[in-house]
């Protein structure tokens, strides 16, 4: 009995490896840990979480918009290593962002993921740091007014 234990658990640790979310694609580590709330593609119920599909790119026109999409804390505690998490939110931003990232926008580098992660949003809210960028990317960088979709009507509201 114990034998056949210890055969049946020597194939694990390739298992295990082949297993680990660091090794996986951008695409299925998205899928992962951020597909349940975003969708498969990049949109779920708009109004309660916001569209990453052709929208997520403009936030890259500003500074701090680069980095909010790294701090937000469903990104930055993800159980992703540094690694992961910099090729999934590359996947997200130039791909499910597509061709609204600003041109000449450098792609995330996993030191830069690895610092921002380490300061999360957590002490603001969220949703007036968002809206003062939306306002910004709608007025000054002609960004897609479906941007004002997530939160509107979802607070008290019946919707
Ligand atoms: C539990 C649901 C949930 C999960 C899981 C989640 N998100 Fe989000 N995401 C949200 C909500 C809600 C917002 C709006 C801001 C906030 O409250 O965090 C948001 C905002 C964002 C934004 C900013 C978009 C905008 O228009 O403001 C990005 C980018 C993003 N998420 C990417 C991700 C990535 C990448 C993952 C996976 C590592 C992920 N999210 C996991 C719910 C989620």
């Amino acid at each position: 009995m114990f034998r056949v234990f210890v055969l049946a658990l020597a194939g694990l640790p390739a298992l295990l490896r082949a297993a680990t979310p660091g090794e996986l694609s951008p695409r299925a580590n998205y899928l992962l840990n951020c597909g349940g709330c975003h969708g498969l593609n990049g949109v779920s119920n708009s109004r309660l979480v916001p569209d990453l599909k052709d929208q997520v790119g403009f936030f890259l026109n500003l500074a701090e918009g680069r980095r909010y999409v790294v701090r937000l804390p469903n990104v930055a505690f993800s159980m992703t290593t540094d690694e992961a998490l910099t090729g999934l939110l590359n996947y997200v931003v130039f791909t499910l962002g597509g061709a609204e990232v600003p041109k000449g926008a450098r792609p995330y580098t996993v030191r830069e993921v690895s610092e921002l992660r380490r300061s999360p949003l957590t002490e603001v809210s969220l949703v007036q740091t968002r809206q003062a960028m939306v306002r910004i990317l709608i007025d000054q960088y002609h960004a897609t007014t479906g941007l004002r979709l997530y939160g509107e009507g979802n607070y008290g509201s019946s919707q």
